[in-house]
């Protein structure tokens, strides 16, 4: 199992259930930048809990179709299981919504099949992130849109010292790869390189608001930054915690809560 599977195997159950659903919220601002239509087929590559299938579905309607795509099937057995618990106008489950474990590397589905394909927080994870962006030219018709969000910054300002704490307790940082969506111009290049026109690339603030250190700490494991925690050794993990949490502590904000600044990068494309 690769590592990024067996993260997001582990984190499914949790992922996006503590704090203010982060990734809900962006799904949902990535799906409505994208622009889709009524009786959209929609591609969601890395569908993760559905941030961005959900909302898609409601646009498209019941005349469209959204497929979500992850390589985890627990995430796929769960946001499945939301999708059947879904009643719209008082029928059983969403019936425009089909999940199904596969690769966002290289979806297989045929060429031209897709007025628009998303993607939530998932190209970092890919190990050729322009062959992919290659892959969903293809899978979309002319004219069809492509939308995607990256993290661009993680632990914002004033967090320097917890991460310097964190980081303490990870032996192995394994060997850092150069991605080529790192240089703030990266996507819009890849975009570019794919094949995309009226490529748009815009970094917008996202607050994340934890109510203290404690959720601060479960949001950590249930999250994105799952892959860094993970790296923290099981014997080592209540020390982490305490240590982390001290630090945390003095960047509580007046009202006791923390603020994790993030920036989001949000790109939009036209096939
Ligand atoms: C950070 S989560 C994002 C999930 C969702 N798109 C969102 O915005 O919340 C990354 C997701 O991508 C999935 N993933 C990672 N690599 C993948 C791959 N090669 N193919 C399909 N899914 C992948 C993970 O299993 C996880 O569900």
């Amino acid at each position: 199992m690769s590592r990024v599977l067996r993260i997001y195997e582990e984190v499914a159950a949790d992922y996006d259930q503590v704090g203010p659903a982060f990734y809900e919220a962006n799904g949902r601002e990535l799906v409505n930048l994208v622009g889709l239509r009524a009786g959209d087929r929609v591609l969601d590559a890395g569908c993760g809990r559905g941030a961005c299938l959900f909302p898609a579905a409601d646009l498209v309607g019941p005349s469209g179709e959204v497929i979500g795509v992850d390589l985890s099937p627990a995430m796929v057995a769960l946001v499945g299981a939301q999708a059947q618990a879904r009643t719209p106008d008082g029928g059983q489950g969403l019936a425009n919504v089909q999940v199904v474990v596969g690769d966002a590397q290289a979806p297989d589905f045929p060429a031209g099949s897709f007025d628009v394909v998303v993607s939530g927080f998932v190209l970092r994870l890919l190990p050729d992130p322009l062959a992919a962006l290659r892959a969903y030219a293809e899978l979309l018709r002319p004219g069809g849109r492509f939308g995607a969000t990256i993290y661009a910054a993680t632990f914002g300002e004033g967090w320097g010292e917890v991460r310097r704490v964190l980081s303490s307790y990870i032996p192995s940082k394994g060997v850092e790869v150069a991605s080529p969506l790192d240089p703030a111009s990266g996507l819009a290049g890849l975009l570019e390189g794919a094949g995309f026109g009226e490529v748009l690339v815009v970094d917008e603030p996202f607050d994340i608001w934890l109510a203290d250190p404690d959720e601060w700490w479960r949001y950590m494991w249930a999250s994105g930054y799952r892959g860094m925690m993970d790296g923290i050794p099981a014997a080592d993990r209540e020390r982490a915690g305490v240590a982390a949490r001290a630090a945390a502590e003095r960047l509580r904000e007046p009202d006791g809560r923390l603020r994790l600044p993030q920036q989001v990068r949000y790109a939009t494309a036209t096939r």
